[in-house]
């Protein structure tokens, strides 16, 4: 099932409920919560407190991606601030089958990240293991960046290694997904769509919404 993912990152933060319920009501069904420290990306955004106060504004799920170093101590306070998927880089997890196992012991999906030039090979032995792998098609730390085409061959990767290994994990994308990216992202295998500049970047949200789905939605029915 094709799911978009508004990423707040490119949300006015000072409004962050009125403006994320309405690219709900237009068809998102997931927020995404980019979570930054400074250390493993060379930015800083947000933690739980804000994720504890969009989750009284917000019923769909909140898919908190942490881009911060030793993600493992701070599980439990997103999982109590009402993160419902929580991903990690796999970049940042020297004990990952510890870190999935600790997400979804508190009843959470596991997601692992991999960033431009990691290789999904490094996944082989945890792909058993996770709820859904996030290919990040920018290198993380800011949002509006340009979409690196290279990073689709790892989508078509991952979801021939699921049918030839009868797995269940989704495939999310993140990164310069657009009007003019958001197909070809379809077309190898991505099923969740974070996108955030092209929601909350220009005009308006809800049609931008609405316009991003009617594209994904054509590539997967021509896919299938
Ligand atoms: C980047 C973040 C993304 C970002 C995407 O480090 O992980 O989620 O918000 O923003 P766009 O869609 O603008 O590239
Ligand atoms: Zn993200």
């Amino acid at each position: 099932m094709i799911e978009l993912a508004p990423s707040i990152l490119s949300a006015d933060f000072a409004r962050l409920s009125e403006q994320v319920n309405p690219v709900l009501e237009a068809g998102a069904t997931v927020l995404h919560i980019d979570v930054m420290d400074g250390h493993f990306v060379p930015n800083i955004t947000i933690g739980p407190p804000v994720v504890a106060a969009l989750r009284k504004h917000v019923k769909a799920p909140l898919d908190v991606h942490l881009m911060i170093e030793n993600p493992d101590n701070y599980i439990p306070a997103f999982i109590d601030a009402g993160a419902d998927w929580i991903s990690v880089h796999q970049e940042a997890c020297v004990h990952l089958d510890r870190v999935v196992q600790h997400i979804r012991s508190r009843g959470a999906l596991a997601g692992v990240v991999i960033n431009p030039a990691t290789p999904v090979a490094t996944l082989s032995d945890i792909l058993e293991a996770v709820d859904y792998v996030l290919v990040m098609s920018v290198n993380p730390g800011f949002g509006g960046q340009k979409f690196i085409p290279r990073t689709l061959g790892k989508i078509r990767h991952l979801a021939e290694l699921r049918a030839q290994r009868s797995l269940g994990f989704r495939i999310e994308v993140d990164g310069g997904i657009a009007l003019d990216t958001i197909e070809a992202a379809v077309q190898a295998g991505a099923e969740i769509l974070v996108a955030g500049n092209a929601v909350f970047g220009r005009g308006d949200s809800r049609q931008n919404v609405r316009e991003l789905l009617q594209v994904a939605r054509v590539a997967a029915s021509l896919k299938a």
